[in-house]
């Protein structure tokens, strides 16, 4: 289940301890080398055609893309898209198959434990160490990073504080939560007070207050200057956090830009939203189909992408169709998703 643990990796030593002079308020680096350590590129990640294969089977098909220092920067798609084997690729877990890529200035191919030794990562699925406590957790990580035990003993104070688990930290982890344990595994991907973040699925299993201390939290390590890579299935995670971000589908890129954009770009200004008998979506959606600009049966939905909502939902009224519920809102990330991918993000 657990893919190829970071941890085992991470074992081998990240090539050498990290700059104590770094560490700033919450430990984070903003200076680096260049900029943000971009080795001249001024692009914290650059891929060119950047692909992954699986024996016969392509999850990542030549894709481009910069992200740049400093910047929150996010991946969407549905299940199976690509992203994991994406962030693998830039975290230097998996080689390469096709393209070219930088990191931080950096060939993963060639300077693995470097790149590694300034990068957090939080992968997908968490591979903590169940029988340690809390705190051993993360400090132990912070011993494969070479960090002195002084400074590594108040860090990991910090970030018991961040994830709010001091007062679990002299427990195992084991018994945790599925989303304490997510909170730590952020918490020890920030050990190392990395320049780049890359969070695989950061807030999927946490509760809503949950996420939106974390939200916080990134925003902080944002204004820090942290360059954060994130993949989401939620789409209100990805318009509050993401300066800008791609659209995955099958492997490809099929959309990229800001939030705004790319809803302006893919979007009408409003959708009017329609719920009937469940069997009726299919043929109120090819009856009202005139009223709008596009239209998009869902199972339990029907979405009409129009840029005036309320004279569209009267017009739908005039002609005597009764929904059993509508709605008038704004246009959202998802309705770019449905559009670009033919499907919802939500399974
Ligand atoms: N180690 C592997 N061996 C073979 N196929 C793989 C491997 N890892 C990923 N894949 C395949 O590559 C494709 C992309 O997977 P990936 O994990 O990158 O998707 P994802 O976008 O992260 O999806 P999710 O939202 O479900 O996490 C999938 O079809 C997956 O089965
Ligand atoms: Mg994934």
């Amino acid at each position: 289940m657990m893919r190829l643990g970071d941890d085992a990796l991470m074992r081998q030593g990240p090539g050498g301890p990290s700059d104590p002079s770094r560490h700033g308020q919450l430990g984070v680096s903003t200076s680096g080398q260049g900029a943000g350590g971009g080795g001249g590129t001024g692009a914290a990640v650059q891929a060119r055609r950047l692909t992954k294969r699986f024996g016969d089977f392509t999850a990542v098909d030549a894709v481009d893309f910069d992200i740049h220092v400093g910047e929150a920067f996010g991946f969407l798609g549905a299940n199976g898209a690509g992203k994991t084997s994406t962030m693998r690729m830039i975290a230097c877990l998996s080689p390469i198959s096709g393209g070219t890529l930088q990191v931080l200035g950096l060939d993963p191919m060639r300077d693995g434990p470097q790149i590694r030794s300034r990068i957090g990562l939080v992968p997908q699925e968490d591979t903590l160490d169940l029988e340690l406590t809390v705190r051993d957790n993360l400090y132990l990580y912070g011993r494969y990073f070479g960090l002195p035990k002084k400074q590594l003993r108040e860090r990991v104070e910090e970030l018991l504080e961040f994830a709010r688990l001091t007062e679990r930290a002299d427990e195992r982890v084991d018994p945790l939560s599925g989303g304490m344990r997510r909170r730590l595994t952020i918490a020890r991907a920030l050990v190392s007070s990395p320049s780049l973040v890359i969070l695989d699925e950061p807030t999927t299993g946490l509760d809503p207050q949950a996420r939106h201390l974390l939200w916080d939290r990134l925003y902080r390590l944002k204004r820090e200057g942290v360059t954060l890579v994130i993949t989401t299935h939620y789409m209100d995670e990805a318009e509050q956090l993401c300066d800008r971000l791609v659209v995955m589908d099958a492997g490809r890129i099929a959309a990229a830009g800001s939030p705004r954009e790319l809803i302006e770009q893919w979007s009408t200004r409003e959708v009017v939203e329609l719920r009937f008998e469940p069997e009726g979506h299919q043929v109120h959606g090819d009856r009202l189909a005139d009223l709008a600009q596009r239209v998009e049966v869902l199972p339990d939905r029907l979405l009409l992408y129009t840029d005036e909502g309320d004279a569209t939902l009267d017009a739908v009224r005039s002609r005597g169709a009764s929904p059993i519920a509508a709605l008038v809102r704004r246009a959202t990330l998802e309705d770019v998703f449905l559009h670009l991918t033919g499907r919802s993000l939500v399974d």
